[in-house]
């Protein structure tokens, strides 16, 4: 359909970056981002039309999303037509928009596209060899600016790398390497800089990316004030690893409850230092005041909830609960991560397993019912049911009437 609607329209439509990379690669990949020769916002209108969809546009960056009825998101660019005037006599020539628009990309890997107009479906259009250092598994800069134009790609080239397992190619490892000692970040803490390293904090396993950002010596610029974590030591790559395992186990739990793996990491990275310099790399990187405090949040009631656990390993089921009850998800992990002994680690897998989920089986009803006049001594008495239940000592319904009498 998009092709046929550029067609229409009298557009050339292609599907670019990271589809193309992915598609080539066998792999799944459900962003699909086009480049539009010719009017994007107006084809994106058109687009929507034909398929039912909504659309959202960005007048300034002559972009759009199209969203279909069931959620699939297509994003949409302008590959604007450049002229190059020569100086002199000699005609002024017309760039082909597409080669421009692939050229300004981040890596050859990423900078490929595929024809969807009718007549060229499917055609692959590779100008700079970038198939090639795809069959290399080599990451390479599309030129020598490309990381003095955006920084924030010295971050997607240890995240692609790492995540599918390629390598730098030495010159643009040397960029990388030169960028850094050239202060290039410099004081400038651009929020979308960290939202890169959320997205590798994200990733499937972002332990050696993490070494990597080590190697590239960019700790000191994302968290400088974290001492004993400017070089990756091997308390700090156990803390890591183990808050990768907590993760893992809690995805095979198949849970409800979604948990954001970047603050896991972020809250182990930041585990054995306090509150200040995390709150202090929120503020620097402008992060939201709800994430900010969230996190603040989690750290400060882990943190002491690991304290307590930590003194005694005989602690009841129901003071495990009211020890770890106000935490969310990404703290209870943090906990796992951090904790030095296994019988802290036990007592959160048994919360997160088992005592989150428990309740009494007498209700509010049954309490009128037994006579009980409603009113906030309820919430007290079904707390305590709950209690008797983690602790054994109530197993049925019945045994919560006896205990209740
Ligand atoms: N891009 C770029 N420079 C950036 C960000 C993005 O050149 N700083 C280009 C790349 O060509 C990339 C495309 O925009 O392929 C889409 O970006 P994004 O969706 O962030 O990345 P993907 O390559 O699709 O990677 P992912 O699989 O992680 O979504």
């Amino acid at each position: 359909t998009i092709g046929n609607v550029a067609e229409q329209m009298n557009y050339n439509a292609f599907a670019v970056g990271g589809f193309v990379r992915d598609l080539l690669l066998k792999k799944q990949n459900l962003d699909l981002d086009i480049v539009i020769e010719g009017d994007g916002i107006r084809f994106a209108k058109t687009l929507a039309n034909h398929l039912q969809g909504r659309h959202r546009t960005h007048k300034r960056f002559k972009t759009a999303t199209v969203i279909l009825p069931d959620g699939f998101k297509i994003d949409i660019a302008t590959a604007r037509l450049e002229y190059y005037e020569y100086p002199a006599a000699m005609p002024t020539v017309e760039l082909s928009s597409i080669k421009l628009d692939l050229y300004r990309r981040d890596f050859t890997i990423n900078a490929m596209a595929i024809q969807l107009n009718p007549i060229h479906f499917g055609m692959l259009i590779d100008f700079f060899n970038c198939q090639n250092d795809l069959k290399q598994r080599t990451i390479k800069v599309l030129h020598n600016l490309s990381f003095v134009e955006d920084p924030s790609r010295i971050f997607r080239a240890i995240r692609f790398e790492k995540r599918m397992d390629f390598l730098l190619s030495p010159h643009t490892k040397r960029l990388i390497v030169n960028a850094v000692n050239m202060e290039l970040f410099g004081k400038h803490h651009d929020p979308r800089y960290f939202n890169e390293v959320k997205i590798i904090l994200s990733e499937e396993n972002p332990l050696p990316a993490i070494e990597r950002l080590a190697q590239f010596n960019l700790f000191p610029y994302l968290w400088p004030d974290l001492r004993p974590h400017l070089k990756i030591d091997r308390r700090f790559r156990h803390i890591l690893t183990q808050a990768h395992n907590a993760i893992s186990w809690y995805h095979l739990l198949y849970l409800e409850e979604k948990c954001r793996n970047w603050i896991v990491y972020l809250l182990a990275i930041f585990g054995r230092s306090g509150q200040r310099e995390l709150k202090a790399c929120c503020t620097r990187f402008k992060e939201s005041p709800k994430t900010t405090e969230f996190l603040l949040q989690e750290k400060a009631m882990a943190d002491r909830a690991i304290n307590q656990l930590a003194r005694s390993s005989t602690y009841k089921n129901s003071q495990i609960a009211s020890l770890l009850e106000d935490l969310h998800i990404e703290g209870l992990l943090y906990i796992m991560a951090l904790a030095r002994k296994n019988h802290v680690k036990k007592a959160v897998s048994l919360y997160v397993t088992t005592l989150r989920n428990m309740e009494p089986e007498l209700t509010g009803k049954d309490l009128v019912n037994l006579g009980y006049k409603p009113g906030p001594r309820f919430k007290t008495i079904l707390a305590t049911m709950r209690d008797f239940r983690m602790d054994g000592l109530a197993e049925s319904r019945d045994d919560e009437l006896v205990l209740l009498r």
